[in-house]
């Protein structure tokens, strides 16, 4: 029997989803990444060889796997290009292998434009978004006025809807951002050369996995971003512009709920954040003057946490059961894989956030109002650490015993089984408990 599986991440994002994606993808044929765009930052690392991904999706290293981008992938083509010729440069067949959904909005150089004007203006209260013009496609597509990945098959017709389009927005960078308009010309002309290399791959992406589907081929759904940031569901407004939760794989690709058989969250050991927004058990700790939490610094220094998309400093914190049991709920997760394990591996305790105080009450679902969940205290329990390397350990009986109290008391919060464990960045540091793809 063949399987269509979703992977999401539960929290804030980062959490591991292209070296999972990657790993997983040994029993697929096909992966699909339905929302986002190259706001998103996937790494994987193979015998210690590391690959960034942003928009292709996390199967192209594997040479007998079909890569889709689906409609609800927000699609700048400068970005594409740029990382097709990287994965070519290094010997990977990345356009061959690469479909592009025609209902792709495409995220064009005001968008960016848009996006930096935008956050300029909101100053302190800036969401921290990536400045990759994510938000301004997505309402340009909802507004019903953005141009398609299909626009560029009649290139006279893409150059009068740009016309009209760019008339919009440049009104509003000059008049209303006092920022520079962008030139008509030569917006048009990088678009209709690049629309060589897109065009292309252009294809019917959804027709594609119906008859994957058909063929009962195994399909692999690669979320982008985090639950915590669905604009939705998380935590608004400080959240990306699409629904990154399981449901997004639905709308995103053009597949009927009933053809997901398991959602697999993505939990990191701990919690990170990048950019703007509430996040209750933040340990604040500053890269740059060396200033703030002990553990904040351990978190991030060990486990690297940097941006795979803009370098910036994560935030840094303990695992929140808060935000993941809603998130959790969110998805209809099956099972979970936990990351970076390992990060943990020299403290001296560890904590987990089991509610929040707020207003002088215990609460044990995430507030919606923004004010509110900035405000929420964490309340947690705490468990000892092992103090001794997991890194690459191949085999649960093998870890450390109080890491093995840690997974399990995840799982009984959870409710749910760990499937996946990873402890070290490598394709190979994994412990599969149980793979998705199988029976
Ligand atoms: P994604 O956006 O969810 O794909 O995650 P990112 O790639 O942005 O961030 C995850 C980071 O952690 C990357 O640098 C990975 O190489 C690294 N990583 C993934 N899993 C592990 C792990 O189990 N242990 C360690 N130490 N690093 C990991
Ligand atoms: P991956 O797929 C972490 C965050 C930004 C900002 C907010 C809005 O690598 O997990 P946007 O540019 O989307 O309008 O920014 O969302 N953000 C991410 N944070 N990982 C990501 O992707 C993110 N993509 C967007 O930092 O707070
Ligand atoms: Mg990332």
């Amino acid at each position: 029997m063949s399987k269509n599986v979703v992977i999401i991440g539960t929290q804030w994002g980062d959490e591991g989803k292209g070296k999972v994606v990657d790993l997983i993808t040994d029993k697929a044929s096909s992966v699909v990444r339905f929302q986002g765009g190259h706001n998103a930052g996937h790494t994987l690392v193979i015998a210690g060889k590391k690959t960034v991904l942003h928009l292709i999706p996390s199967g192209i290293l594997r040479s007998n796997v079909e890569c889709l981008i689906a409609h609800g992938v927000v699609l700048s083509m400068s970005a594409l290009i740029e990382e097709l010729s990287e994965l070519e440069a290094s010997g990977v067949d990345a356009a061959k292998r690469l479909k592009i959904s025609p209902a792709c909005p495409l995220i064009m150089p005001y968008h960016i434009a848009l996006d930096n004007a935008r956050e300029a203006k909101r100053g302190k209260s800036a969401i921290g978004t990536t400045g990759k013009g994510i938000g301004p496609a997505y309402e340009d597509k909802v507004a019903r006025r953005g141009l398609r990945v299909g626009d560029l098959l009649d290139l006279k017709s893409f150059a009068e809807k740009l016309g009209e389009v760019m008339e919009y927005h440049n009104f509003s960078l000059s008049n209303y951002y006092g920022a520079e308009a962008l030139d008509y010309n030569s917006v048009l002309a990088q678009a209709s050369e690049q629309a060589k290399t897109i065009v292309p791959m252009i294809s019917d992406v959804t027709e594609q996995i119906h008859q994957h589907i058909a063929s009962k081929q195994n399909i692999l759904f690669e979320g982008a971003q985090g639950s915590l940031l669905d604009i939705d569901q998380g935590t608004y407004p400080f959240v990306t512009s699409s629904n990154t939760t399981s449901g997004g794989a639905v709308t995103g690709s053009g597949v009927g709920v009933t053809d997901i058989d398991c959602v697999i969250g993505i939990v990191k050991a701990y919690t990170t954040r990048v950019g703007g927004g509430p996040f209750p058990t933040e340990l604040p700790y500053d890269v740059a003057s060396d200033k703030g939490d002990a553990i904040g610094k351990v978190l991030g220094t060990i486990g690297c946490e940097f941006g795979a998309t803009t370098g910036r400093q994560r935030r840094c914190g303990w695992l929140d059961m808060v935000g993941l049991k809603r998130s959790f709920n969110l998805n209809a997760v099956t099972g979970i894989c936990l990351t970076k394990l390992d990060v943990l591996d020299s403290l001296e305790s560890i904590k987990i956030c089991i509610a929040y105080e707020l207003n002088g009450k215990q609460i044990t679902t995430p507030p919606y109002d923004v004010r509110d969940y900035a405000a929420a205290n964490p309340v947690y329990i705490e468990m000892p650490g092992w103090k001794k390397s997991t890194i690459g350990i191949q085999s649960f009986d093998h870890l450390p015993q109080q890491a093995q109290d840690y997974i399990r008391k995840i799982e009984e919060l959870s409710n749910l089984p760990i499937d996946i464990l990873s402890t070290g960045p490598d394709r190979d540091e994994t412990l599969i408990l149980n793979h998705p793809f199988d029976e």
